[in-house]
């Protein structure tokens, strides 16, 4: 585990690094076989990024109630739910149907857990979340199910549907969508969200290929991708960029990040924990704004030359990212960065 130092604050953040810098406990992961009936929901696995410290990061109260917004394949919830007492209460959402049929097989059982279809931005929508909560985490962006499953259509390597929906019972593909797109629309979400510097020639390649025939397949719109002039960087997927901007627009990623942490701060009860792990600069960068503009430090600049004070809803605990261990082992955990704050009175 790293710390960036400058951003670690306050003796809680030394208790993160205690339980994450002891000998790190390995959780068990129940073996991942097929079942009949729903042979996709179990046949990928997820390994957690930032388990010990993302749980340790919520400073759990046995007696607690606490909302995982980003189930995915439940590591971070089943380490938490290893960790509460038999009066806990642990929420889980998804937006992934698949991962909801994971949570309801895993943990239907347990009385101590609630389980809700929603994208984390609609928490406040659910009586379990109005009651108030000690705790929220999410592990942001996609999963490995997700990824390794060809007929999700978030991958460029294997050939699949190019969808790209979390959740497939709403929304829409990105094939629908690069087929209504103007060029101007598209060659603004590869910049604006991947960051892509051809994008203009991207979005120009689409829309003279839709003319032809369309753009259904995720190994159609790669080929596609690597035709165009200056789209190849070192050992990278020329697509990777493009691929990366449609997923975080079809599901409205940085909007859920954005309205995900209003209801989150709205939520937790004083002394709760906020923890989010991001996974590209985008996300972080809101997580980052979101807990700096709540941090009770005045603000001045250019345009303020009186300093405005503003109340101290957030206390910034730590900023916590994968030791070498970790990346050594699960190459996803590569851009990881976990931030937790604490709400305060
Ligand atoms: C990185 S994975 C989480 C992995 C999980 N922590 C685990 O250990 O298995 C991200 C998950 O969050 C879900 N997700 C992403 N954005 C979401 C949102 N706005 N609301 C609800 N779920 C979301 C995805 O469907 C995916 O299952």
């Amino acid at each position: 585990m790293r710390f960036a130092g400058t951003t670690v604050a306050g003796a809680a953040a030394y208790a993160v690094a205690d339980v994450a810098a002891g000998a790190r406990t390995k959780v068990e992961q129940p073996a991942v076989a097929a079942t009949e009936g729903s042979p996709d929901v179990n046949t990928y696995s997820h390994q957690p990024v930032l388990l010990e410290e993302a749980v340790a990061a919520l400073a759990l109260r046995p007696d607690g109630r606490y909302l995982d917004g980003t189930f995915g394949r439940g590591g971070h919830a089943r380490l938490v739910l290893s960790r509460l007492g038999p009066t806990a209460r642990l929420l889980l959402m998804d937006r992934d149907r698949q991962a909801i049929d994971e949570a309801e097989r895993a943990f239907a059982a347990d009385a101590r857990v609630a389980i809700r279809h929603a994208p984390f931005s609609t928490m406040a929508e659910w009586d379990e979340v109005r009651a108030g909560l000690d705790g929220v985490l999410l592990d942001l962006g996609v999963s490995s199910p997700q990824i390794d499953d060809p007929s999700r259509g978030f991958s460029f390597q294997a050939d699949g549907p190019l969808d790209m929906r979390m959740d497939r019972s709403r929304g829409e593909p990105v094939a629908s969508w690069l087929m209504r797109a103007t060029d101007a629309e598209i060659a603004d979400v590869l910049w604006r969200f991947g960051d892509e510097r051809r994008s203009r020639a991207i979005a120009r390649a689409i829309v003279a290929q839709r003319q032809q025939q369309p753009l259904e397949r995720t190994a159609q719109l790669a080929a596609l991708v690597a035709t165009v002039p200056g789209t190849r960087d070192g050992h990278k997927h020329p697509a990777t960029r493009t691929f990366q901007a449609l997923r975080i627009f079809i599901n409205d990623e940085l909007g859920e990040v954005t309205r995900g942490l209003d209801a989150a701060m709205a939520a937790l009860k004083p002394g709760g924990r906020l923890a989010v792990i991001s996974f590209h600069s985008l996300e972080d960068r809101l997580v980052k704004q979101f807990i700096a503009a709540h941090d009770g430090r005045a603000t001045g600049g250019r345009r303020l030359p009186v300093a405005v004070a503003r109340p101290a809803l957030l206390r910034p605990i730590a900023r916590i990212m994968p030791g070498e261990a970790e990346l050594a082992a699960n190459p996803r955990a590569r851009s990881a960065v976990l931030r937790v704050a604490e709400r305060q009175p």
